[in-house]
């Protein structure tokens, strides 16, 4: 029975796309057989930070169009991607049975693996939300910014309120040290205790470190591209504690059927406006829009960064380079 580990954060850009792709390569080093779930439906992700350009996504699956076991990508990483939908077609009237057999045919895939990991799309969405309250583990990125704080405790009060009962961890990222971790995960596990009466895990952390940023520009996971970066450490140490600890015992059908539903009922636009967050849902609400496009656009700039330095080095290999004049 695979352990199954679901990665979010309130907003985006915490660094969980990367989390998700190095402490599973990590576990893979550790000899567990590990499998990458791309669910965030946003433009580049998992499939990107490896080089990879996935014909077919689940939702070719869930359409009838290809087998479960023509989209898994095995990749030179020690670990399996599925990767979660492209995002063109609409789903939603997809009849309940076709759905039941498909959750019989997805679930024979995960059967000898030891760890699935889930990359969620970042905020506070209602199907973001149902899938997570499905599964036993989620860990939660926040970044040392007040935002970003407020956006994970965010994401734990919803968790919690809407009878969330598995186990639930932060990971600090983009922390300069320890210590500074430490901190952050303080300052959550306490307010979530105090106030929700919640238990909150320490998963480890991530330090900031500028070889992350290269390694995603080289579209090569950081662990193996900078493998003794003090980044790559901290990826390991999280596998470690991972594996330290006592895994629960997933409902599969559970899961998969969620996960399923999640790219279904996916709106054509992110709507927020159906969760509440206490007193203040209007205005966060628009807020969490308002920072979904700006993580679009992010995504879309990391796109055309790499084309133009493409570029740059054909042409640069084109034109000879300047020699001695004689
Ligand atoms: N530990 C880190 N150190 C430095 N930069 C980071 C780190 N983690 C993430 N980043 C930066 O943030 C960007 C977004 O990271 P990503 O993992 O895609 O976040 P998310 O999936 O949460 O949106 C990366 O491309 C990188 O530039
Ligand atoms: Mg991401």
């Amino acid at each position: 029975m695979p352990r199954v580990i679901a990665i979010t954060s309130g907003k985006g850009g915490v660094g969980k796309s990367n989390f998700v792709l190095n402490v599973g390569i990590a576990l893979g080093m550790m000899d567990n057989r590990v499998q990458l779930f791309d669910a965030d439906l946003g433009l580049a992700n998992l499939d990107v930070l490896m080089g990879l350009r996935p014909a077919r996504t689940l939702e070719d699956v869930v359409l009838g169009k290809c087998s479960i076991e023509e989209i898994i990508l095995k990749t030179d990483y020690g670990v399996e991607l599925i990767p979660g939908s492209s995002g063109v077609e609409d789903m939603a009237d997809l009849p309940r049975e076709q759905i039941a057999g498909l959750i019989k045919q997805i679930s024979k895939v995960s059967k000898d693996i030891d760890f699935i990991l889930v990359d969620t799309a970042s905020g506070i969405s209602s199907t973001v939300l149902s899938f997570l309250l499905g599964v036993p583990e989620v860990i939660v990125g926040v970044a040392p910014e007040p935002t970003s704080l407020t956006d994970a405790y965010a994401m734990i009060k919803v968790l919690t309120r809407n009878g969330f009962n598995g186990r639930v961890s932060v990971f600090p990222s983009m922390v300069k040290n320890s210590t500074k971790a430490r901190n952050l995960y303080r300052k959550i596990s306490s307010a979530a205790q105090r106030f929700l009466d919640m238990k909150v895990d320490y998963a480890g952390y991530v330090c900031v470190d500028e070889k992350l940023p290269q390694a995603v520009a080289d579209q090569v996971p950081a662990i193996v591209r900078f493998p003794t970066s003090e980044v790559a450490r901290c990826y390991m140490m999280i596998a470690s504690t991972l594996l330290s600890q006592e895994a629960g015992s997933p409902d599969m059908e559970r899961f998969w059927s969620r996960l399923i539903q999640m790219i279904i009922k996916r709106p054509k636009r992110k709507v927020h406006s159906d969760v509440s967050l206490g007193g203040e849902n209007r205005v966060r609400s628009l807020e969490i829009a308002l920072r979904d496009m700006l993580e679009e656009q992010r995504k879309t700039r990391i796109l055309l960064e790499r084309l133009v330095t493409r570029m740059e080095q054909t042409s640069e290999e084109l034109i000879p380079k300047k020699g001695p004049v004689v």
